[in-house]
């Protein structure tokens, strides 16, 4: 036997029993996206490499470390997306489509990145993101929240909380640099290895280390939320003042700077504690200099992205997903010219009834096997075409669930007793 192709590491398949779970997911998240308004737009998922270094950062693990790039047969750079908001915002800059509107968009799909896999974080994951264009004011930033507290309520998850704070402008960010560097440097001999690389380079990073003695160190550093510009104060108060008159609970976290440079103002996830170490199941922000950065005319944008593994992963947890649905009408035959006889019938009743799913067994098997596959099948009704039922043009219809009854009619019958046998279907 010729040696096995296995999958990549930290990149799944999604089999057809994890399917009922996704779908059912995507589909409610577009119910709640679309009741806001937002619009479905699908993205490349290549994008050239300088996309994703001049918005998330030239010195971020992302663009660093974690991204596939590699050379296009032209010799371009190219890189298969670690997240949705860069292409999003050149697809919006490229076709003018953030301007002269208030713009409300959505996305899913899966983006990569190279990072080390353990649960919850994968090589190939999904994200399903909004982003919006052109509202300044602190209001979207509530929407967005509100949108996702939607959500959570209509999925029945529990045990998620949610984190905020403010980044402030770019003028306040870059003072807050030079004395959290300052800060750094004279406390330097404490830090853990990767934040005095940090330090110079990217020092709010050093906020985000898991490091206890770096943790330690970070109590006495200057907070940027203590010296935001008074604009971001003002938009930041009222987003919080907002978000209690909407009764949702919300924690101000002073060290959350998320792990993408485009943010400015508003930042905030939401986390879960039951999922270990990858609890962030949500999380997004204000990038209002991003447009510009990316060659636009300026544009505030706003938005955030869920990780549909991690909400799924939680939502199993919860015991909060749907059974999967398996088919709710079983063929069987016996004979060759019956097997025909099943496959016209399964068409017939989908003709008459597109509500309806149905299985036709389309394979060898006596009918005691056959019985056992519509039985494990999980359908509610056998329908059994033997000799005799074909000469008859007769069917012999079978409950599965509960009384077994079982029943032989003519063909033209097979719907009302169906309906008779099943009254639900
Ligand atoms: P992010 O925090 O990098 O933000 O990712 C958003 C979410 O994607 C995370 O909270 C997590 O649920 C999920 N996620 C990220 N990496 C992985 C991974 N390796 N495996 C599994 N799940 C993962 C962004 O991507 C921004 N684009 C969000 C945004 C949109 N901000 C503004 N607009």
């Amino acid at each position: 036997m010729a040696e096995r192709i296995q999958s990549i590491r930290g990149m799944h398949d999604i089999l057809p029993e994890q399917g009922a779970a996704w779908s059912w997911l995507e589909a409610r998240i577009r119910g709640v996206v679309e009741q806001y308004g937002y619009r479905r737009i699908r993205l490349p998922i290549v994008e050239k490499t300088e996309l994703f270094a001049r918005s998330i950062g030239a010195v971020t693990d992302i663009v660093e470390k974690e991204m596939y790039t590699f050379q296009d047969r032209n010799g371009e750079s190219l890189t298969l997306r670690p997240e949705g908001t860069a292409g999003c915002v050149r697809a919006g800059i490229e076709h003018g489509l953030l301007h002269n509107q208030l713009v409300r968009l959505w996305y899913a799909g899966p983006m990569f990145r190279h990072e080390r896999p353990q649960k919850g974080r994968y090589r190939q994951f999904h994200q399903a993101g909004v982003e919006t264009f052109g509202m300044e004011g602190p209001d979207i930033d509530a929407e967005l929240i509100l949108m996702t507290a939607r959500l959570w309520r209509e999925l029945g998850l529990e045990n998620v909380r949610l984190e905020v704070n403010s980044l402030g402008s770019a003028e306040a960010r870059a003072a807050h640099r030079v004395a959290l560097q300052a800060f750094l440097r004279s406390r330097i001999d404490e830090l853990d290895e990767d934040s005095r690389r940090r330090l110079e380079s990217n020092p709010l990073r050093v906020l985000d280390s898991k490091h206890p003695a770096t943790r330690e160190v970070l109590r006495d550093a200057p907070q940027l939320l203590e010296a935001l510009d008074d604009a971001s104060r003002e938009h930041f108060d009222a987003l919080c003042a907002t978000l209690s008159e909407a009764g949702i609970e919300y924690v101000v976290n002073p060290s959350l700077v998320r792990g993408l440079d485009y943010y400015s103002r508003t930042v905030f996830e939401w986390i879960t504690d039951e999922l270990g170490a990858q609890g962030t199941i949500c999380a997004g922000g204000r990038y209002d200099g991003l447009v510009d950065q990316l060659g636009g005319r300026s544009a505030p944008g706003c938005g955030f992205a869920m990780g549909l593994e991690r909400l799924l992963d939680l939502l199993a947890i919860q015991g909060l997903l749907p059974e999967m649905p398996g088919p709710q009408v079983y063929v069987l035959s016996q004979g060759e010219a019956e097997r025909r006889a099943a496959l016209l019938l399964g068409e017939a009743l989908r003709q008459a009834r597109p509500d309806l799913d149905v299985l036709v067994h389309c394979g060898e098997g006596g009918l005691k096997a056959q019985m056992k596959r519509a039985d494990r099948s999980g359908a509610q009704m056998a329908l059994i075409i033997g000799e005799q039922e074909r000469v008859e043009g007769s069917v012999t219809v079978r409950k599965l669930r509960g009384d077994s009854e079982q029943v032989k009619v003519a063909q033209t019958a097979v719907l009302a007793e169906l309906q008779r046998l099943w009254p639900n279907a």
